[in-house]
């Protein structure tokens, strides 16, 4: 079986706090390659549409303005079942609900800013990687 990709963003608050390394190192010991990266400070145009899904959702400006708040860590991470060892490695969407082990868990401080977004299933993955790395960046299979 091929191995399975998916997007990962390390969002403003957990570059702003400097934990970029520490979690890549819990990718790596969940043996999740990371095939392709970039920083990058999103435009409200670019998060918007990003986000475009959520948009009538009642935390959508917030979430917009959070996220263009500071520059992001965008990364394609490669493995076995990627998309499902990604989310449980990044726990609950809130912070409150995330287990301690968890990156969420443990440098999250709120539902608002919750550390790193992961893709939900493989249609969205295919999406999320084609938004960041369209046009090129990622290491070839
Ligand atoms: S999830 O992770 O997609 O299953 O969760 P969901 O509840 O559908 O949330 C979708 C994204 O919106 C973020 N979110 C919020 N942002 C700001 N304020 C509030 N209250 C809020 N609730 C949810 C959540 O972190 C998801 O962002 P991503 O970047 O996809 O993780």
């Amino acid at each position: 079986m091929a191995a399975e990709r998916t997007l990962s963003i390390i969002k403003p608050d957990a570059v702003a706090k400097n934990v970029i390394g520490e979690i890549y190192r819990r990718f790596e010991n969940a043996d999740l390659r990371i095939v392709g990266a970039r920083m990058v400070h999103l435009s409200r145009e670019e998060a918007e549409k990003f986000y475009a899904v959520h948009s009538e959702r009642p935390f959508f400006n917030a979430l917009v303005e959070f996220m263009i708040s500071g520059p992001v860590m965008v990364q394609v991470l490669e493995g076995e079942n990627a998309i499902a060892k990604n989310r449980d490695l990044m726990g609950a969407t809130n912070p409150k609900e995330a287990e301690a082990g968890t990156i969420r868990g443990d440098f999250a401080e709120s539902i608002d800013a919750n550390a790193v977004h992961g893709s939900d299933g493989e249609d969205t993955a295919a999406a999320e990687i084609d938004f960041f790395f369209g046009q090129g960046g990622i290491c070839p299979r």
